[in-house]
């Protein structure tokens, strides 16, 4: 079995407080940070989202047959985090855990399309009950929509971003994009590289499963649902998440209401970079209602 690693554990257990008694975390993936959080706070209940329902079962086995004996305390939750209020029901949280992006499993399960590696349907959904697939989105977008997706999401130049979009629609009404290879050869013709293609790749995910609107109805929600003295953490993977982090957390700090735990974001050391390369963009952030 492939497991995620949980990035910055050690960071995010030294922040939680272990009289918590309700603990969220809002992205399950295979329970790396909820196995450690419960396995510290002895009498917190969890609530844990994963919009992936396939990833949900795969960590609530790995909980029922570990040795923790922390099951009966986790309420699993196939959702959105964005949905944080409804879910919770007026119940207030001591601990929230925002682990945001991708689970390694997605990149490792070929025929889901994440990776620029190999080839597969173009899909990328993290709930794959849900439309659009990106692939979707590459054959229905109009160029400007592309051309801002790009923009957006991959921090490509307007005229750059817009190449890329025209040479899309192009491509697309001799044939259609249907796998990620399909989709790479298009990249490729525009001269991007490895790299380049990788952002864009990042971009489309970004798009498809509507990362950035959830990500900000998150932040906008989970104070109603955090008790006083107590805190949410955020762990992002790229600039653009950081910034909508850093700034509503600013936001939420000048009301006078709460307090940044760290000025800057804590980064993972070299030693666990060297022994998991994912979490080498990883940034930590954590507000402290008052
Ligand atoms: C980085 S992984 C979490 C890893 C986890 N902390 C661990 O220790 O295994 C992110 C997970 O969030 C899930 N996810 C992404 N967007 C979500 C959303 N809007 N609501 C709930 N879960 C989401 C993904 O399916 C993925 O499993």
């Amino acid at each position: 079995m492939i497991l995620h690693t949980p990035v910055l554990l050690h960071e995010v257990c030294s922040f939680l407080n272990p009289e918590s008694k309700l603990i969220v975390d809002c992205t399950l993936g295979h329970g790396g940070h909820t196995m450690a959080l419960l396995w510290l706070a002895k009498n917190a209940r969890l609530i844990a989202f994963d919009v992936d329902e396939h990833m949900l079962r795969k960590a609530e086995l790995r909980i029922q047959n570990s040795e923790l004996n922390i099951n009966e305390r986790i309420e699993y939750i196939h959702g959105n985090y964005a949905d944080i209020v409804s879910v919770l029901k007026g119940r207030k949280t001591d601990f929230i855990l925002n682990d945001l992006g991708v689970n390694l499993e997605h990149f490792k399960d070929v025929e889901r399309g994440f990776s620029i590696r190999w080839s597969a349907p173009l899909d990328m959904r993290f709930d794959t009950s849900k439309w659009p697939s990106a692939a979707d989105i590459v054959a229905t977008y109009s160029v400007d929509q592309l051309k801002a997706l790009f923009e957006h999401y991959a921090d490509f130049s307007a005229p750059k971003a817009l190449e890329l979009a025209q040479h899309i629609v192009t491509t697309r009404k001799a044939k259609p994009i249907i796998t990620t290879q399909d989709f790479k050869a298009i990249l490729n013709a525009c001269g991007l590289g490895d790299k380049a293609c990788t952002v864009i790749f990042q971009s489309l995910r970004v798009e498809t499963n509507k990362e950035m609107d959830n990500l900000k109805m998150f932040l906008s929600a989970f104070p109603e649902t955090l008790n006083s003295a107590w805190r949410c953490l955020v762990i992002t993977y790229h600039s653009i998440e950081d910034r909508f982090v850093k700034q509503a957390f600013n936001a939420l700090v000048a009301t006078w209401n709460y307090k940044l735990v760290t000025k800057k974001a804590v980064q993972p050391n070299y030693k666990e970079v060297a022994i998991n390369r994912a979490a080498r963009s990883a940034k930590l952030r954590i507000l402290e209602k008052n």
